[in-house]
């Protein structure tokens, strides 16, 4: 099957991590489709994405953080695009800093928690079926090193967010040994972000995104975690075969 058959669900592909990977998966020629709750991140979207690609790019409104939103989602999905053989799920924020948590509420815990983890699983949940059984298909998760350590004063529920979020995708490796479709993850312990924000030690999202966009066009692995500390680890999952 080639790329052109291939259509990929982007969930947070309007993000900072997502818009790198979109584009690249248009690049190498894949259909992709994208959700947000935000028509203005589609329509900057469909604005960064190289021109000659718009006709691959499908745009759809939509909250995939709760279980009837992502059910709606899934409806819509279908009707536009017919089968989903790739989901890349970046969802959650780039960068939490509200304070020591004894300064905190347990609002904020819940909108961290909410944005983090409980989008990823209930997302997966929804749309894992649309891909499990196809062993050309691939569903990777995108993850971030905050959940091993907290990052500075004031992260902390940064830390506990992105922990779960580890968390929640060791127990589907676990709990999902012989599925079909390739389940991987990649695991980003430095910031990313745009060339025109790039601080020290940060990874280029459009760089980023040409590896994840290589993970998913190669299908060879599956219930691996791809760890990236710098741009060099970027290149290794693009030469190499297996990391
Ligand atoms: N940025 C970094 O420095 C960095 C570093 C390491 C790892 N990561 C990982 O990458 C992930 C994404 O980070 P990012 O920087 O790309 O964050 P971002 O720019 O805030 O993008 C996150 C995306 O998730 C989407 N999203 C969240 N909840 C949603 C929901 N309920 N329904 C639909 N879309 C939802 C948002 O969509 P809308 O708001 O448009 O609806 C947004 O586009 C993080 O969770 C983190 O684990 C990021």
């Amino acid at each position: 099957m080639s790329n052109s058959d291939r259509v990929v669900l982007a969930l947070g592909g309007g993000g900072t991590v997502g818009s790198g990977i979109v584009k690249a998966l248009l690049d190498r020629g894949f259909r992709v489709v994208v959700i947000s709750r935000d028509s203005n991140k589609l329509e900057k979207l469909k604005g960064f994405i190289s021109p000659s690609n718009r006709g691959n790019l499908v745009t759809l409104e939509g909250d995939v953080g709760s279980e009837v939103g992502a059910e709606l989602v899934k409806q819509a999905v279908v009707k536009a695009v017919g089968k989903v053989t790739d989901i890349v799920s970046s969802l959650g924020f780039s960068w939490w800093q509200g304070g020591p948590p004894h300064t905190q509420t347990v609002k904020e815990l819940h909108w961290v928690l909410e944005t983090l983890v409980l989008s990823t699983f209930v997302s997966w949940k929804a749309f894992f079926p649309l891909v499990r059984d196809n062993p050309s298909g691939t569903y990777t998760l995108i993850t971030g090193g905050a959940g091993d350590k907290l990052l500075m004063p004031g992260t902390g529920f940064l830390t506990v967010g992105a922990a779960s979020a580890l968390a929640f995708c060791q127990i589907l490796r676990e709990e999902y040994p012989e599925v079909p479709c390739k389940l991987n993850q990649v695991k980003i312990n430095a910031g990313v972000a745009a060339p025109d924000r790039m601080g020290p030690g940060y990874l280029n999202h459009l760089d980023l995104g040409e590896a994840v966009a290589a993970l998913v066009e190669r299908r060879n692995s599956s219930h691996n975690v791809f760890t990236v500390n710098c741009p060099s680890d970027l290149k290794t999952i693009l030469l190499e075969d297996n990391v």
